[in-house]
């Protein structure tokens, strides 16, 4: 059985187990690293991007992303972080780097 294969099956575990560490260790730097684009939307950004909640522009919609593309990746970056209008900031993702949000907001937007 392959490290992947493991983790991949301890997965929902693995992730509580996290969460509950890196506060036990704060401060200690304990992270295990960034999360990938897809892990940060599945967790945070779905909730609202999945199904356009309050205006939320869809996960891999051309019609509602176009026009904030257009705006360059460091708007958006800087709006989700920030927070605009109904967007929270950092889209409700607290521990989140700002690699990870940027990673997030390219997965959304992939192939766009
Ligand atoms: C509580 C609901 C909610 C969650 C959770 C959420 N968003 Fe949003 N997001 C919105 C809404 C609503 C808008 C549209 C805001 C507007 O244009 O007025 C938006 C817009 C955006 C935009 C476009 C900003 C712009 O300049 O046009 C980006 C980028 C974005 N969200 C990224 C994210 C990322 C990344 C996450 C997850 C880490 C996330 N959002 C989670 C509701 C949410």
């Amino acid at each position: 059985m392959s490290k992947e294969a493991i983790a991949d099956r301890i997965k929902p575990l693995a992730k509580v187990y996290v969460a509950g560490e890196q506060q036990a260790d704060a401060g200690n730097a304990g992270s295990s690293g960034p999360r990938s684009g897809e892990d940060v939307y599945g967790s945070f950004c779905v909730n609202c991007h999945g199904s356009g909640v309050l205006g939320a522009p869809k996960k891999g919609s051309e019609e509602a992303w176009k026009p904030r593309l257009a705006q360059g990746i460091d708007t958006l970056l800087t709006h989700a972080w920030n927070g605009y209008n109904a967007m929270p900031p950092k889209g409700t993702c607290g521990d989140c780097s700002k690699d990870e949000i940027k990673s997030a907001i390219e997965f959304m937007t992939k192939g766009l």
